[in-house]
């Protein structure tokens, strides 16, 4: 339809047709088995509501959207297409690691890869948006969202989620296989006082722009369709209802044209928050604000015609509102083809395909991050010996609840388990001994011990090395998961210290949605493997990496702290104006604690391989470049595999602004590369420093360098010392 069309068909639309378009319902509202993702207190809707919605969420199935489609258009006074929006948050059947896993492979083309094979089985399945990609900054371990972002670092979540936008939207949302993305949750959403679920945000505008807004902007000008809002007060007022935040720096500064639709209910939670009187005035703010649709209450349903007959809220806020939904609508193509890609043959030929599969073992290799691998007698435990005899231990052996509390659409049995992987590499012939046992533990014994791990105990003695499987349960991170404590449930730990009793060689996989405190976990182990919540082929991808069929490559997108009382931690925070000098530092008065290091027990971009890599003294083309001259500086640096096995190599660039008009990180990740080499094999890397990488928010407020000093490192984690200067005159 033209735009010509569409402005026509607005004039043709009574005010409360126009409102209706604003209104999104559950899932429920159309079908009794839809997915609820939040608490509905309250919210009762009429049929007259369901019959004018402009829009659902929670549903899916082509046969069943198709059938809600059709009805509700045969009665929709003008025929205008529902939109059906879904949590499509890394994978919709085939399941891909969580995004933080994601963040961890470095490695945006791959999760630019996984949307689309999301996006294609979400449309075919009927769904027009998915509520994805999440971009907010985490800097707590104790927020369970963490599970749900890409990480600590501005410049990865940037990169990541523009690949995600890109994966879902491709070049156009019409195209067949593809569904609208929505960035979300705008804005700061990710940094709750305490961790604590829903909390408080406080955040200067420095920092806010410094750190939470790039990763937001980066979605929306890889042209994201919607934005969400957060449930979050930002320095006291509700996002969903901050007309500065929504009009002034969403709309006006970052340029976004989009649909701006609110979280789960946050319209009517300004009441909760103090924000708001009753639902006029939350229906008043968040139209000032500018947010198109209600998601999931009544609130515009039941306020925004009279309020506007009224003359409380002016009609062209309504308009514009409309215009946005109806070119969404547009772009989509639903008012041609209302079903979109909805059909039922290609939901059987593309959901959970071989391709699909391959793609999401693949991306479970490349998330995993190796943390320890101690080398005793000179042999490290990992890759593991096709020859060895292995006692497999723990909650995740046999589960196949591998993915994250947000994979709602997914279905567990679509997993193996870790055991049937282990059979399969032995029916395959990769694993040689027979001599495999399996205990995941049945009923829990007055000790608090599982009875079959007390015979696993046992066994382990008879045989060469333990692999314990532990971690949280997948509903222990995700939407109000946050946790006071940052350690693996005390029965797995129990097992873990019994195990090591046992025998000195044990393997840990941890399974968990956030960094947790693993130090015990560390001390007990010869290796630790990081595995994340990877999805319907965690397990074969696993396999993959303990047998060495894939050298582990991934870098930890998010600290681990030493303990949950470093937390909030991150590697780009400043130098304070008595920075601890090493472990050691003597100097009581410095900016320290008493009682435990300020290092994390394994720090940003930090991840372990089977081989060894030389990254030779970093060189610049030149030690100076001028302030708007347009001149650039290479920086580069030989990396070479010195191990016996091939693998692959995340280089980091990192710089630091030494002096400024207001402080600077003590380093910033400014790039990044991924290389792989065969054993004795050499590369160089290159990167490109240009003035725009240098600038940050001055204390004049603008946006630029400043000429000065400034320190560039080139290493494979965030505590590299391979560095050099370079000047910007
Ligand atoms: C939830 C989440 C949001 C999700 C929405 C719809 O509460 O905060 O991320 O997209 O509601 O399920």
């Amino acid at each position: 339809m033209t735009e010509q069309k569409l402005e026509q068909l607005l004039q043709d639309l009574t005010l409360e047709e126009k409102v209706y378009q604003l209104v999104q319902l559950p899932g429920i509202c159309y079908q009794k088995d839809a997915a609820v993702t939040g608490g509905l207190d309250g919210s009762n809707f009429t049929k007259k509501d369901i019959s004018k919605a402009g829009s659902a969420l929670g549903i899916w199935g082509a046969e069943n959207i198709k059938r809600i489609q059709k009805e509700y258009m045969e009665q929709q006074p003008h025929h205008i297409p529902l939109l059906f929006m879904l949590d499509v948050i890394h994978g919709f059947r085939t399941i891909f690691p969580m995004p933080l896993a994601q963040g961890a492979t470095f490695d945006p083309e791959m999760s630019k890869a996984c949307a689309e094979v999301a996006a294609k089985e979400a449309a075919v399945s009927g769904v027009h948006v998915t509520f994805a990609p999440m971009s907010d900054l985490v800097r707590d371990a104790r927020w369970g969202r963490v599970m749900e972002s890409t990480g600590e670092d501005s410049f990865l979540n940037s990169q990541m989620t523009a690949a995600m936008v890109q994966g879902f939207q491709g070049e156009h949302v019409g195209e067949y296989g593809r569904v609208a993305a929505c960035v979300k949750h705008f804005a700061g959403y990710g940094a709750p006082v305490a961790g604590r679920e829903y909390n408080t945000v406080e955040l200067s505008e420095h920092t806010l722009r410094e750190f939470y807004l790039p990763a937001y902007q980066a979605g929306i000008q890889a042209g994201s369709e919607l934005v969400m809002t957060s449930f979050n007060t930002l320095n006291g007022i509700p996002s969903s209802g901050n007309q500065w935040l929504m009009r002034k720096v969403l709309r006006e500064e970052m340029g976004f044209k989009g649909v701006l639709i609110s979280d789960w209910a946050a319209i009517e939670e300004m009441i909760a928050h103090g924000f708001c009187e009753d639902g006029a005035e939350a229906t008043l703010k968040a139209m000032e604000a500018g947010v198109d649709i209600d998601m999931v209450t009544s609130i515009y349903a039941n306020h925004l015609e009279m309020m506007v007959e009224r003359g409380q809220i002016a009609e062209t806020l309504v308009d514009e509102a409309v215009m946005r939904i109806l070119r969404l609508k547009n772009k989509l193509g639903l008012f041609e083809h209302p079903y979109k890609d909805g059909n039922e043959e290609k939901e059987t030929e593309v959901i959970l395909c071989k391709e699909h599969r391959e793609l999401a073992r693949k991306a479970v290799r490349e998330s995993l991050v190796l943390l320890k691998n101690d080398a005793v007698d000179g042999n490290s435990l990992l890759p593991l010996n096709p020859e060895q005899k292995i006692t497999w231990v723990g909650p995740y052996v046999e589960t196949r609840d591998m993915h994250s509390s947000w994979a709602i659409t997914g279905i567990s049995q679509d997993a193996i388990t870790i055991r049937e992987a282990v059979t399969e590499r032995i029916m395959e012939g990769d694993i040689k001994a027979k001599d495999h046992f399996f205990y995941s533990g049945s009923r829990i014994l007055e000790d608090g011990m599982l009875e079959e791990f007390h015979e696993a105990v046992v066994t382990v003695a008879k045989t060469d090395l333990a692999v314990v499987c532990i971690g949280e349960s997948r509903l222990q991170s995700g939407e109000a998961a946050s946790r006071g404590e940052l350690t693996i449930p005390e029965p797995q730990m129990q097992l873990l210290r019994a195990i090591r009793k046992a025998t000195p060689h044990v393997v840990t996989l941890v399974f968990s949605g956030r960094p947790l405190d693993l130090r015990e976990v560390s001390e007990l182990s010869e290796a630790v493997l990081e595995v994340w919540m990877p999805g319907t082929e965690g397990a074969r991808g696993i396999l993959d990496v303990l047998m060495g069929a894939y050298n582990p490559s991934g870098k930890l997108p998010m600290s681990f702290p030493y303990c949950t009382g470093q937390t909030p931690i991150y590697y780009n925070g400043y130098a304070t104006g008595r920075p601890q000098q090493g472990k050691d530092d003597p100097n009581r008065c410095c900016s320290r604690y008493l009682d435990i290091p300020n290092e994390p027990l394994y720090p940003f971009g930090y991840g372990l391989s089977y081989t060894e890599f030389d990254i030779s003294e970093v060189q610049l083309s030149r030690e100076c470049f001028r302030q708007g001259s347009g001149e650039s500086i290479k920086a580069f640096a030989q990396v070479r595999n010195t191990g016996t096995v091939a693998g692959t190599e995340v280089l980091q660039l990192y710089i630091r602004d030494i002096t400024a008009s207001v402080v600077r990180p003590v380093r910033e990740l400014k790039g990044f590369k991924k290389v792989t080499l065969n054993p004795g094999e050499t590369c160089r890397i290159e990167f490109e420093i240009t003035e725009d990488m240098l600038c940050f928010y001055t204390n004049r407020g603008t946006f630029e360098a400043e000429k000065g000093e400034f320190i560039l490192w080139i290493g494979n984690s965030s505590l590299t010392e391979n560095q050099t200067k370079f000047t910007l005159i």
